[in-house]
């Protein structure tokens, strides 16, 4: 697992995104809970950092709306289209996730 951020550093209901071994990564904290994403959606690459994060946990796609679950990559509109999700780790204040 890497270092990504400080978890004061993504405020709550809030995104950062950071890059990571050289790749962007979209980090979400919904209600304390960190999510780690890529931050291109796999429908037709809008970056996600303007997407709007809701319960479930799921991150929207500003352009057209995909719903994505945070927690396994799942569209729920179009099961053909998968965001890459990361494993999220906190050590402390630290955000650590796991690239693969
Ligand atoms: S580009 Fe994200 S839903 Fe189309």
């Amino acid at each position: 697992m890497v270092f990504a951020a400080k978890k004061a550093d993504v405020p709550n209901f809030g995104k950062k995104l950071v890059s990571v071994n050289g790749q962007e990564i979209l980090l979400i904290n919904l209600k304390g809970e960190i999510y780690a994403c890529e931050n291109e959606c796999p429908h037709q690459g809008s970056p996600l950092v303007a997407g709007v994060v809701k319960d479930g946990p799921t991150l929207s796609c500003p352009r057209h709306g995909y719903k994505f679950n945070l927690k396994t990559g799942a569209c729920l509109d179009f099961p053909e289209y998968t965001l890459k999700v990361y494993p999220v780790r906190l050590e402390g204040d630290d955000i650590l996730v796991e690239l693969g």
